[in-house]
């Protein structure tokens, strides 16, 4: 009679037979989970948790993850689900510093050079930014350096696009949106829609923006604080341009000489929206555009691309054998 748990034992057991799957082991886990969701009818769904799993199972192996670790990872996700609100969404601001909401953006709105770049909305945009006329201040608590902000919104080949509406929202000198501090500013302080006219032009009164920090009070914060990052964006101005029968753009025009360009807290920075924003001291002028001697002026054009211009696609037409897909920037669908 052998040893029951002798190899050859073991080895002479059949096989059990198995309706389902494989079972789980470490070194097919990824295959074996992403192998349950190959039943998934929608057919986008299927890749994208296809992928999911495999990317995961291989960060999971990669840094040999510890069951405290996962449960430090638990409580933090539950910790940014639990901060969020009708006017706080920390699952957001965790992907802004992860840069993966800029990456989404810049995958979603490439412009192939031919228009102007996007950047991240960010949460402090109001659906219904106050209507403003060209020429106004909105610069509404009278605080900071006045500046002089004007642009042209054309097509991509510089055709005028008459009576393009332009979005317009900043912090105060003090590094705050309007509706961080309700009751200290006034609702709608530096914020515009404003309609260009025929010739695309749009121009307002308004202040040079501050840079500021993200809310980091929340998870989020804690997280930049333990790997020592600061929490700071340099000084911007956000727009949403559009133009009936284009594709609106979200984007910022950044402060030449501000800090934190270089180390923008959500990846937001690209060199086409950095601008220099230059003192007038032209006291007819400064009469002329209802601003004290001296001020500064901020210019910043925008163009837009017809709605039903081509997607430009990094994507390969086809992949090569080895399955690395080769990332070709800005090559034609
Ligand atoms: C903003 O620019 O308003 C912003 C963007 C991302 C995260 C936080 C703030
Ligand atoms: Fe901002």
């Amino acid at each position: 009679m052998p040893d029951a748990r002798s190899d050859t034992a073991f080895s002479a057991r059949p096989a059990p037979v198995r309706a389902g799957g494989e079972l789980f082991t470490e070194e097919r886990s990824a295959e074996v989970v992403a192998a349950s969701f190959t039943g998934t009818p929608d057919p986008r769904l299927r890749q994208v948790l296809g992928s999911l799993v495999h990317h995961l199972h291989a960060f999971v192996k990669d840094v040999e993850l510890t069951e405290d670790e996962w449960g430090v990872a638990i409580d933090f996700l539950t910790r940014t689900g639990q901060m969020c609100s009708d006017v706080r969404q920390e699952f957001i601001l965790l992907s802004d510093v992860l840069g993966v909401s800029m990456l989404v953006e810049t995958i979603n709105h490439r412009t192939g050079g031919t228009s102007t770049e996007s950047t991240v909305l960010g949460p402090f945009h109001m659906v219904e930014s106050p209507r403003r006329e060209l020429g106004d201040d909105i610069a509404l608590d009278g605080k900071g350096t006045p500046c002089l902000v004007s642009g042209q919104v054309t097509g991509p080949d510089g055709e005028p696009l008459a009576g393009a509406v332009v979005d317009v929202w900043q912090t105060n000198e003090d590094g705050f949106y309007d509706v961080q501090q309700p009751g200290i500013q006034p609702a709608g302080n530096l914020r515009g829609l404003f309609t260009a006219d025929g010739d695309g032009r749009f121009w307002f009164r308004s202040v040079v923006p501050r840079y500021y920090p993200i809310p980091d009070d929340g998870p989020v914060g804690q997280l930049l604080a333990a790997t020592g990052r600061h929490p700071n964006r340099p000084a911007h101005l956000h727009f949403i341009a559009s133009a009936a029968g284009y594709r609106p753009v979200t984007t910022h025009v950044f402060v030449a000489d501000s800090p934190y360009l270089d180390s923008d807290a959500v990846f937001g920075v690209k060199e086409s929206l950095v601008r220099d924003v230059p003192e007038v001291d032209d006291p007819d002028r400064s009469a002329d555009v209802g601003l004290p001697n001296p001020f500064r002026t901020l210019t910043f054009d925008l163009a837009l691309l017809p709605e039903d211009s081509p997607e430009v696609s990094a994507r390969p037409a086809a992949q090569p054998a080895d399955g690395q897909p080769t990332v070709v920037r800005g090559a034609p669908s």
